[in-house]
């Protein structure tokens, strides 16, 4: 028997003045989309937006519905936004932030592991990792070099 163990790096930063000057504006719009989230069920906010190689940022946030497995996650909404009107452009970062009505957040919140499945397989399709940058309402920021990174033991194409 052997014990294995797997590592997951990532950077924190305390404010958004100190992410890469490209990121910055990535994450407010991320914040700004949450405004427009439809979430009247969990009152749970979650704004997205990603960078695409062509210097667009497009945005998305999550769609809740009376019958709760309908709902769509902002991440996986946003994702096929910009799939849709830009179908052959890399994206290079995702940007996420929450905000609920239950109290401030003040830790970033994760990616579910639908959305994270999907991030997952938007790296493999264009090869290329989207660099993942998470906070809270306020709090710190945490920036992942990739979404497989906090997908560790993913099931991808490789396996079918
Ligand atoms: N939600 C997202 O938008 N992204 C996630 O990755 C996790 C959850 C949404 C779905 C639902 O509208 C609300 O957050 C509460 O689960």
């Amino acid at each position: 028997m052997a014990i294995k163990q797997i590592q997951i790096h990532f950077e924190e930063y305390r404010e958004i003045s100190e992410l890469p000057q490209l990121e910055r504006p990535l994450l407010l719009e991320a914040k700004s989309a949450l405004t427009n989230a439809y979430a009247p069920y969990s009152k749970f906010k979650v704004g997205a937006a990603v960078l695409l190689e062509n210097g667009k940022i497009i945005k998305g946030f999550n769609q809740e519905n009376a019958a709760y497995p309908m709902c769509l996650c902002a991440e996986r909404a946003t994702i096929g936004a910009a799939l849709v009107q830009f179908p052959e452009v890399r994206i290079t970062h995702i940007a996420v932030s929450v905000k609920s009505n239950s109290g401030v957040i003040s830790q970033p919140a994760f990616p579910c592991g639908a959305c994270r499945q999907v991030i997952a397989e938007t790296e493999d399709r264009f090869k290329s990792s989207m660099i993942l940058i998470l906070q809270g309402e306020q709090g710190p920021i945490w920036r992942f070099p990739s979404g497989k990174s906090i997908l560790p033991f993913a099931f991808d194409a490789s396996f079918i």
